[in-house]
């Protein structure tokens, strides 16, 4: 049987490509904000209902821009629950993490634990809308508000998705987005941030452009963050293919919540409230003390069936060796991202996931669940 990974990128048919890839030949224009750069970033903004968006090479790239143009400095508080990029952009920026606990149900910064965690040394918070659930963003802005701090949202994996009918990455001052191979939307390599007006665009314009304003001013130590025409060029394709795909990734998240809904032991992410919409770009579930065997053997016993899923995020941010040390990283002061990231497991969804490997994925899940706990055996 075929293995099955966690993900697999969406690649359009190669044919279609082509068409791109010769107007590059053409235009000779390779990158610099060229016309499929300028394209996309107008047409990202019509599909995501923003207004202003920079592309990017990457989405770390993004995320150490967004907190130089903010200027930001001192100390950030951040989730030690995410991809290590979240906190690795602030020690690029000399800036020292703060980790704070998530709420047991969105997996995301817990508000409450975010005004405990505010110092005279505090000015921004980096919360991440983990697996796409939005963030309570309204929480997190009072809190910004009443303690004069700045708020990027790593949105890494939130791209299209809605609250109250809105984009959600109209919300803070900044967020950044990633389009890596592995996301719902993807440039091979790529990422953006969003801004709320023409003029801060344009600083970071300037920022991923090693500072530039024109051919003979350098204003700022700019970075090179920009986009390649083949990365544009590939995402304007990909955008043609967007709705085909959520749609399956939203079948898949269905077939699955039918077929474990019930399982003993076994948590599912709620679903999104009314109004809100969800991307689907992951579908983790939280293998608890009442399922039949461990997260661990849950994961062993999957990939021994050639389904590879993945502990995403485990261990947490908090615990790599460059983290450990601060004070925040200290485990008994996250006592829920300890736990959630000892249970989690992420079961493959794409969009070329078949639904006889859905089945099959499921079946090893149910089947796992009725062998006998080892530790009891
Ligand atoms: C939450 C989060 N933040 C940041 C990143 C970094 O993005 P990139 O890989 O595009 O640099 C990723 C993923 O890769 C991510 O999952």
């Amino acid at each position: 049987m075929n293995p099955i990974f966690v993900t697999q990128p969406y690649l359009p048919p190669l044919e279609e490509f082509i068409p791109y890839l010769e107007q590059i030949w053409e235009s000779k224009t390779l990158t610099n904000r060229g016309p499929m750069h300028q394209r996309l970033e107008k047409e990202l903004c019509d599909h995501l209902g923003v207004e202003h968006i920079s592309l990017f090479a990457n989405g770390t790239l993004a995320l150490v821009t967004a907190l130089q143009a903010l200027r930001i400095t001192g100390e950030v508080i951040t989730t030690p629950y995410s991809f290590v990029a979240t906190a690795h952009s602030l020690l690029w920026n000399g800036l020292t993490p703060v980790f704070a606990d998530i709420d047991p149900v969105t997996l995301n910064l817990d508000p409450k634990k975010i005004e405990a965690a505010i110092t005279p040394k505090t000015t921004a918070i980096v919360p991440v809308h983990c697996y796409g659930t939005p963030c309570d963003i309204d929480a997190i802005q009072t809190i910004a508000d009443n303690y004069n701090l700045k708020v990027i949202y790593d949105a890494a994996h939130a791209f299209g998705v809605k609250r109250n009918g809105q984009s959600i990455l109209k919300a803070g001052d900044l967020s950044i987005l990633s389009f890596h191979a592995t996301k719902v939307f993807n440039t091979f390599e790529g990422g953006a941030i969003i801004s709320p007006d023409a003029k801060t665009k344009q600083r970071i314009d300037q920022l991923k452009n090693f500072g530039f304003v024109d051919e003979v001013t350098v204003v700022a130590p700019g970075i090179n963050g920009k986009m390649s025409e083949v990365n544009a060029a590939f995402g304007l394709l990909q955008l043609q293919h967007i709705e085909r795909a959520m749609a399956r990734r939203a079948e898949i998240d269905a077939m699955y919540r039918t077929r474990l809904a019930g399982v003993p032991g076994l948590r599912l992410l709620e679903q999104p409230m009314p109004g809100n919409t969800s991307n689907h770009s992951y579908f983790p579930v939280l293998v608890g003390p009442d399922f039949s065997v461990t997260r661990d053997e849950l994961y062993h016993l999957m990939k021994e069936q050639g389904i590879h899923g993945r502990r995403y995020f485990y261990p947490l941010i908090s615990e790599f060796p460059m983290y450990r040390h601060l004070p925040s990283a200290q485990p008994g002061l996250m006592p829920v991202a300890q736990g959630i990231s000892r249970e989690v497991l992420c079961l493959p969804i794409y969009p070329a996931l078949t639904d006889e490997e859905v089945h099959r994925i499921a079946d090893t899940v149910c089947f796992a669940a009725t062998v006998q706990h080892k530790a009891a055996a």
